[in-house]
């Protein structure tokens, strides 16, 4: 019996493979060019569907004059040829190029043609996952249209943004939900569409984000919004939406940001909304909400912000809010609250913002708030808060313009607290008998007609605390 070593049957193998491949390796090698050339046609590895294709250049045609899109991008998916804003991959079984994405708006992307009007066979491109059109639809009125055939086929989008389209105007089409079922980003905000919110919305299952913010739509929250059960955004703000929240909200486990300021919404505040528990950010400031908050409301220990100014609340001051630790801001000004400031609210560490102004707040300022260390902004004007205020020199210096005790006709300071550099709009305490001293101190004048502007967190300020916690959220 001859043995053969494994490494030597190895061999013999790799000898045989190469005699057995050598009429072909011969061909390969003396192959023409002509024979090339048709290899890489069959592979189709960088063209696309000559109907897609089509598609795409109608779709360029009517948003863009940028380029004549045929002539100066023929093949554009191909990497090295194609637009910024586009972007393709190799469909999987038929190894064609195909439209991923299209971005519109600012350059580099293509932008927008002043004619241009909302292309609706862009749902028609079979493998499209994210649209983006900024500030794309500002001259020419048209509407967010969804192709009535059945011949619709873009099932595949993920991503649906639409910001800042002044001329976008219509309501929103029930088609837009049932259409699109893989929908995770739906953003229609800063247009002028109006309307109401169809019910339909519960069709987009996989929804992650709505922005429909800065808009005109009207009536109800649609109760059908729970079933969105994987929601980690909704914004809703700025729109003229009425009725109560449904309490259906509190099904929205996943939330983490709920903002629907801005409305013209009634009611209280729902009890379900204790149920959120992975809330950060809730706004429901500008409304016309009124009654008791939620007791579970302090139960959502992961809250950061709290924004509820301007609201027809009427109620106490909610001592639970204290046990909110994480909050950041809390703004509850111009919503008619009453009673003390609770002294619990000396436990928000992590406060940088307390706004309680034009309530209707009486009693001392609790001297707790002195030990708030990250709070650089104070409001508790105009209110009817008494007594002297309990913060020493450090603080006064440390905020600034930015405390603001003012219209407090019973609050007093501290004369040894009473610098030149602090002008806080109240008179100085009289010790003697722990009433004020009236007019006597000249040096202490009312801040705003002395120093004629007093620092206010203005809109834009909030605005981008909102994009900077966006930000954060994605
Ligand atoms: C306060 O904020 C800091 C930094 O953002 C964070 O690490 C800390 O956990 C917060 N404290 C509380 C009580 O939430
Ligand atoms: C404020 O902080 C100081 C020092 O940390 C502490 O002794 C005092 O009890 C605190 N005051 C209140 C009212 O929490
Ligand atoms: C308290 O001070 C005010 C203002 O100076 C004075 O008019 C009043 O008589 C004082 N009251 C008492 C009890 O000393
Ligand atoms: C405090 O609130 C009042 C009333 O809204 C406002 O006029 C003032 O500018 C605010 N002050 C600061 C420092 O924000």
């Amino acid at each position: 019996m001859t043995l053969i070593s494994p490494h030597t049957q190895r061999l013999t193998h790799l000898i045989m493979v190469i005699l057995l491949l050598f009429p072909f390796l011969f061909l390969l090698l003396t192959a023409t060019p002509h024979h090339v050339s048709t290899t890489t046609t069959n592979h189709q590895q960088d063209t696309m569907d000559p109907s897609e294709l089509q598609t795409l250049y109608n779709i360029m045609e009517t948003l863009s004059s940028d380029h004549k899109w045929r002539l100066s991008f023929p093949n554009p998916c191909k990497p090295s040829t194609s637009w910024t804003g586009i972007q393709c991959k190799l469909g999987l079984t038929d190894s064609h190029l195909h439209v991923t994405r299209l971005d519109f708006g600012t350059p580099p992307n293509p932008t927008c043609k002043p004619t241009s009007t909302f292309p609706s066979n862009i749902f028609q491109l079979p493998y499209l996952q994210s649209i983006f059109f900024f500030n794309c639809f500002t001259k020419t009125k048209t509407t967010l249209s969804v192709p009535k055939d059945h011949t619709l086929s873009s099932s595949s989008l993920q991503q649906l943004s639409l910001r800042s389209n002044p001329s976008l105007v219509g309501s929103i089409s029930p088609q837009l939900f049932s259409r699109l079922p893989s929908l995770q980003i739906l953003t229609l905000s800063q247009s002028r569409i109006s309307g109401v919110i169809p019910p339909e919305i519960s069709e987009l299952k996989s929804l992650v984000h709505l922005d429909l913010s800065y808009n005109q739509l009207t009536g109800f929250i649609p109760v059908q919004l729970g079933k969105l059960g994987s929601l980690v955004g909704l914004d809703l703000s700025y729109n003229s939406l009425t009725g109560s929240v449904p309490n259906t909200i509190g099904q929205l486990g996943m939330l983490q940001k709920l903002d629907l300021s801005s409305n013209l919404l009634t009611g209280s505040v729902p009890m379900s909304i204790e149920k959120l528990s992975s809330l950060a950010f809730i706004a429901l400031n500008n409304n016309r909400f009124h009654g008791k908050l939620p007791v579970g409301l302090a139960n959502l220990k992961g809250l950061e912000y709290l924004i509820m100014d301007n609201n027809p609340m009427s109620i106490e001051l909610p001592v639970e809010l204290g046990q909110l630790q994480k909050l950041q801001e809390l703004r509850l000004a111009n919503s008619g609250f009453s009673g003390e400031i609770p002294a619990t609210f000396s436990h928000l560490s992590n406060l940088t913002t307390l706004s309680l102004q034009n309530n209707r707040l009486t009693g001392s300022i609790p001297v707790g708030l002195g030990n708030l260390s990250r709070i650089y902004h104070l409001n508790l004007s105009k209110n009817l808060l008494s007594g002297e205020i309990p913060f020493d020199s450090g603080f006064l210096k440390r905020l600034g313009k930015n405390l603001d005790v003012s219209g407090n006709r019973d609050l007093c300071l501290n004369p040894l607290e009473a610098y030149d550099c602090v002008k806080l709009g109240v008179d100085v305490c009289d010790r003697s008998n722990n009433t004020r001293v009236g007019k006597i101190n000249s040096r202490v004048k009312p801040l705003k007609t002395s120093e004629g502007q007093v620092v206010e967190i203005s809109q834009p300020t909030l605005f981008f605390v909102f994009l900077g916690f966006h930000l954060y959220l994605y």
